[in-house]
């Protein structure tokens, strides 16, 4: 019997408690430890909608994956110029639609605070895959379970954050979750003009995380987990900024120590050179996967108490 989730919606990774990431992360080694079969029958007969109004690979497949693979079926809107918004419909009205057509929302949006709006009208269970430079809490809640399969604990570690920590929205995230782990240390690399906006430094300082920033890549590597991001050209008003910026950190493997894990949220540029995938503590591949497993916890949890 799993502990209901303390939330309806997920908008953002400051809504998710210990013991939510406790249910959370036994149900997903549950569910991994049943065969194809059995999970077929948990969510039958249920429908996802999967709205992406801005550019995904593994948030998208994932989701969707994990919805069929437990059984439940999706339907999809893919892309800006596709779907009504392009013709001025608001997100509540979308939300109305999608909550009459589908047991549960997923919605991937370029606007900042754009899921909290459209939460405000889902009547049925609503995550957010992204708002902008915002959150994106389920990158959050993998990149966690990531870090407990790969060094066997959710407290006690050190962690760097390295790249564009100004726009990058799963770092937002998961610095935001780090409230619920005990004993924890965070660097922020970053150069001077991406670094980590006020608001997620004072949510370190009110849970009394201690954190250093510097713009030395090399400081990164002496933590128990680095996490890469890339520079979000996306999100640049001025292109020759984004070009002056992007390859500013490029991890190789000659930089890394055995004793530091390797995440990233994926994509990747140039920041994590390809001669890093070689080596055993680069993560990001099997965090990818883990992606997948923490959906379907999450869906299942979540379609199960509506
Ligand atoms: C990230 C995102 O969309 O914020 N990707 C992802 O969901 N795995 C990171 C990125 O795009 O750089």
């Amino acid at each position: 019997m799993q502990m209901p989730l303390s939330f309806t919606h997920l908008v953002s990774s400051d809504q998710v408690t210990r013991p939510d990431l406790e249910s959370l992360f036994l149900h997903c080694n549950a569910l991994r430890s049943k065969d194809h079969l059995e999970l077929l029958s948990l969510q039958k007969g249920r429908l996802i909608s999967l709205l992406f109004f801005e550019p995904s690979t593994r948030t998208h497949l994932s989701f969707e994956a994990a919805a069929k693979r437990l059984g439940a079926n999706t339907i999809s809107s893919v892309g800006w110029q596709n779907s009504s918004l392009k013709k001025g419909e608001t997100i509540a009205d979308t939300m109305h639609m999608a909550s009459g057509y589908s047991d549960c929302i997923v919605m991937r949006h370029p606007q900042i605070g754009s899921a909290a709006e459209a939460a405000k009208s889902a009547s049925v269970p609503f995550i957010n895959a992204g708002d902008g430079a915002n959150e994106h809490p389920t990158q959050a809640l993998l990149d966690l379970y990531t870090i407990q399969q790969e060094i066997g604990r959710i407290d006690n570690f050190s962690i760097a954050f390295v790249g564009d920590l100004q726009f990058s929205r799963t770092t937002h995230s998961l610095l935001t979750l780090l409230k619920n782990v005990k004993n924890v240390a965070v660097t922020l690399v970053s150069p001077p003009q991406l670094t980590l906006p006020e608001k997620y430094k004072q949510i370190l300082i009110k849970a009394g995380i201690p954190f250093s920033e510097t713009t030395d890549m090399q400081a990164a590597f002496a933590a128990d987990i680095c996490y890469i991001t890339r520079v979000q050209e996306e999100r640049f008003t001025n292109p020759s900024e984004y070009e002056q910026l992007k390859d500013v950190y490029i991890v190789r493997a000659k930089d890394i120590p055995p004793t530091c894990t390797i995440l990233s949220p994926l994509p990747r540029r140039n920041e994590i050179n390809p001669d890093v995938d070689a080596l055993p503590n680069a993560a990001y591949f099997r965090q990818a996967k883990n992606g997948m497993y923490v959906r379907m916890a999450l869906l299942d949890q979540l379609l199960s108490s509506v």
